[in-house]
């Protein structure tokens, strides 16, 4: 982050933190707005994908972690600058969230839950920011190559280069999309799966390949 800030020939403030640590990204946020002023768009991206069991009692702090990042690391980050985004009128909340979490996929409980609820807490910001001046973008990765899906031991379709992806997401927080699948075949496939009678979906999917438990 350092090397791209010394690259980027504008003033950057880094602030290294854990997104589960509120009272850090409290005063990162009080910081920041002092130094620049309210931002124009803050993402929620920081995110950990980790195999769960409910089965296994050892797999309890890994559920716990999972939520605790994925969803409470994005009210974190949305937390302090909320309300002076909504005073001034503009500006985008962008959070990341999955196409793991339009269905609870097995063996991966804990991230599918975990998306899920972006989703769902995105979608209530949404509304209550409506005809405030700031959008809410909602942004659903399907594959892309990146550490996270590196070691994944199955299939991944429409798996995408990580800058495309980028680019694609930089593109729907230029329009304020409310809702965007990337790759567009996976946007495809999520609204398929929306639509998959339960019965269909049970039986599809008890023996779709699984993340390993205790990886990230
Ligand atoms: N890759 C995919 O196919 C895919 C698909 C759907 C959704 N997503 C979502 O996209 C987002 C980015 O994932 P990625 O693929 O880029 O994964 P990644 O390569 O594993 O990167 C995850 C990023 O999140 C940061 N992070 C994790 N826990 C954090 C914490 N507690 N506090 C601060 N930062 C933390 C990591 O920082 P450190 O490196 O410093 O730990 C890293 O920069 C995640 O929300 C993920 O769930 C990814």
């Amino acid at each position: 982050m350092q090397a791209l800030a010394a690259e980027a020939g504008t003033p950057c403030h880094l602030y290294p933190l854990d997104v589960t640590d509120a009272p850090a990204l409290a005063a990162a946020g009080t910081d920041f707005i002092a130094r620049c002023g309210v931002p124009d768009i803050v993402i929620a991206n920081a995110g950990i994908s980790v195999g769960t069991l409910t089965e296994e009692l050892e797999d309890l702090p890994a559920f716990q972690r999972v939520f605790a990042t994925n969803v409470m690391g994005m009210v974190h980050a949305f937390q302090p600058f909320f309300a002076a985004m909504k005073q001034a009128g503009a500006g985008r909340l962008v959070g990341v969230a999955s196409v793991a979490g339009i269905r609870g996929l097995p063996g991966a409980g804990a991230y599918s839950a975990s998306k899920a609820a972006a989703i769902a807490y995105l979608e209530s910001l949404r509304v209550e920011l409506r005809g405030s001046g700031v959008r809410v973008v909602t942004l659903v990765p399907g594959y892309i190559d990146t550490p996270m899906t590196e070691k994944n031991p199955y299939p991944m379709p429409f798996l995408m280069p990580v800058d495309r992806a980028v680019l694609s997401m930089a593109r729907h927080i230029e329009r304020g999309t409310r809702f965007a699948v990337m790759p567009w075949q996976m946007g495809v496939v999520a609204q398929l799966l929306k639509v998959l009678p339960r019965p269909l979906f049970d039986a599809l999917f008890a023996r779709a390949g699984r993340k390993p438990r205790g990886s990230g």
